[in-house]
């Protein structure tokens, strides 16, 4: 049935509008939705990819005032930094929305009205944490205390970071007040409750017989639809969020993971209004993809799919690709110690697309933690996109350039080892794009990388600097397989690929070939190319050495 329809929407994780993008949400997320849906494109699908800033919730609130700025203005800042961030990493949004507009607040409230005259929300008086030295209600963030499951100590109130419930207002020990420390006491409040049970079967039957969800994720869900679902409050007494639209609840807004995930189809609603498309047709006929870490599981597999069990109107996912979290040298990433490397301070030191490289090869599809280790880096790098990928083009182009004054030689007679160069320029478009279309990013950059073996020992083999009659084919063949990898690493290195588009002198630009045109030889005898400079400079000792130090300083201190 998936492969019926006609369309693709791919969306990645929102980030919260506060500052805190780092490298392992870029492994996690928003770089293998790029590269997928770059590929995609060049399969000529039709594809968007969508992303928003996540506005609302307290976190952003208490972060705001003690910047003494209002919601409005903190969240306007980090989504011209992240919009920045985004495109300097080639992270290629179609659309970059925000949780806060107009459109996403309408299609929450939207929701909610359909949710309740369904009888799938219902209210109920609840007591909930105040402050009394802050005069406030405290929800979520605003408290901190001990999570009743694993007894992790400081952490918020609406879920522990270590064991990745979450957590019930109520439900943390020792609690106490994140702003001033006090001990909050119970005030009440009528609160809107999302009946989740309601929906244990359904759930679990679109669990078991959807196949493209990743079985170690779907059985982590399984079982918590076995331990018995709880009733979601919904309900937020702050300031900042999607108001409830009853005027019972006036001064009440909806808690920001009732309508951030909506966001993703409000935006691509916008999108496609904008293309005079219709937005909820489109979205019922594609093919839909939510990209995310796998710290937000138990929201994208059970509050997701379930509001849109309850309302009917827009289709759910297929794929949910689930990753790990990425470590720095072993550790977590923590901004407060600075163990932390940020997308800008990562750009102020290497191009982007040695980032991407090196996150793509070592990022499998599935949720395990992975390792960000600056030596580990270094030799990616060095010995496999430099030695092997660089060597290939440079020694390709340099001799072309410089033996046959930039001109491609007619190709003479083929033996047998052409032959097999040839054909494995024909086979491998097919297999990487196999292993992309299944999400298999890192093994699609492998098998890019055994290419680029095959190419190397081909050029080494048939040694076109001592035997003449064999360099026409050889570098006629070669000029071919430089422009098929062009395009095989376009979705991975859009740079770089668009560069090396350039000096092998073609036309328009890389991101609009045709992934199996990868296939063929379309470089002719006579194509001229034009003068080439080398594409990636090797990371020296000495850089590497200065980051390290940097972590193990902080690691002493
Ligand atoms: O965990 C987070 O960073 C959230 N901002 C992700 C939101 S994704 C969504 F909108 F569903
Ligand atoms: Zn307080």
């Amino acid at each position: 049935m998936v492969t019926e329809l006609a369309n693709i929407v791919v969306t990645a994780a929102l980030p919260y509008a506060n500052g805190v993008v780092h490298l392992g949400h870029i492994a996690s997320t928003y770089l293998p939705a790029d590269i997928l849906t770059r590929y995609f494109k060049l399969k000529g699908e039709n594809v968007i990819y969508v992303c928003a800033t996540d506005d609302f919730g307290t976190p952003i609130l208490i972060e705001a005032e003690k910047e003494g700025k209002t919601p409005e203005e903190f969240v306007a800042y980090w989504h011209k930094e992240y919009s920045q961030d985004f495109q300097d990493l080639g992270i290629d949004f179609d659309i970059f929305y925000r949780t806060s507009s107009e459109e996403n607040v309408k299609l929450t409230q939207h929701f909610f009205l359909k949710l309740l005259e369904r009888g799938f929300i219902f209210k109920q008086r609840i007591s909930q944490p105040y402050c009394e030295n802050c005069n406030k209600a405290l929800p979520d963030r605003y408290v901190i205390g001990t999570c009743p499951y694993c007894n992790a100590e400081d952490q918020y109130s609406d879920g522990c970071e270590k064991c990745g419930r979450t957590l019930a207002s109520g439900e943390i020990k020792n609690p106490h007040c994140a702003i001033c420390g006090s001990r909050p006491v119970s005030k009440e409040s009528d609160h809107y409750f999302f009946r989740l049970s309601k929906f244990s079967s359904e759930l679990r039957k679109w669990l078991l017989e959807n196949e493209n969800l990743q079985p170690e994720v779907k059985s982590y869900v399984l079982n918590w639809i076995e331990e018995g679902l709880r009733e979601w409050d919904i309900t937020r007494d702050i300031p900042w969020g999607a108001p409830i639209p009853l005027d019972e609840a006036e001064g009440k807004v909806l808690y920001n993971w009732f309508d951030n995930h909506l966001c993703y189809i409000s935006t691509s609603l916008k999108y496609f209004s904008g293309k005079g498309i219709d937005g909820k047709e489109r979205w019922n006929s594609s093919k839909i993809y939510h990209f995310i870490g796998k710290d937000i599981v138990y929201h994208h597999f059970l509050f997701l799919p379930a509001m849109r069990f309850g309302v009917e109107e827009f289709k759910l996912p297929e794929f949910i690709p689930t990753r790990g979290h990425l470590l720095l040298h072993g550790e977590k990433f923590s901004k407060s110690r600075g163990w932390f490397i940020s997308v800008r301070g990562f750009l102020n030191l290497f191009p982007a697309d040695y980032l991407r490289y090196y996150l793509s090869s070592i990022t499998p599809y599935n949720p395990s933690d992975i390792n960000f280790d600056w030596e580990d880096f270094q030799v990616k790098i060095n010995n496999e996109l430099i030695a092997n990928i660089g060597n290939f083009i440079h020694r390709t182009l340099t001799f072309i350039w410089s033996k046959c004054n930039g001109k491609v030689p007619e190709p003479r007679e083929y033996d047998t080892s052409d032959k097999e160069f040839e054909e494995e320029i024909r086979k491998v478009a097919n297999d990487v794009g196999n292993e992309l279309g299944k999400i298999e990013l890192s093994r699609g950059l492998r098998r890019v990388l055994e290419f680029l073996k095959f190419c190397n020992q081909y050029f080494q083999r048939k040694a076109p600097w001592s035997k003449e009659r064999q360099a026409e084919t050889c570098l006629y063949l070669c000029i071919n397989g430089v422009r098929s990898l062009a395009i095989l690493l376009n979705p991975y290195l859009p740079f770089s690929s668009e560069i090396l588009w350039k000096q092998l002198n073609l036309q328009d630009s890389v991101r609009e070939q045709s992934w199996d045109s990868a296939s063929k030889l379309t470089i002719k005898g006579g194509h001229k190319i034009n003068k080439p400079h080398v594409l990636f400079r090797k990371i020296e000792d000495e850089k590497i050495k200065k980051e390290k130090e940097k972590l193990l300083k902080l690691a002493s201190d």
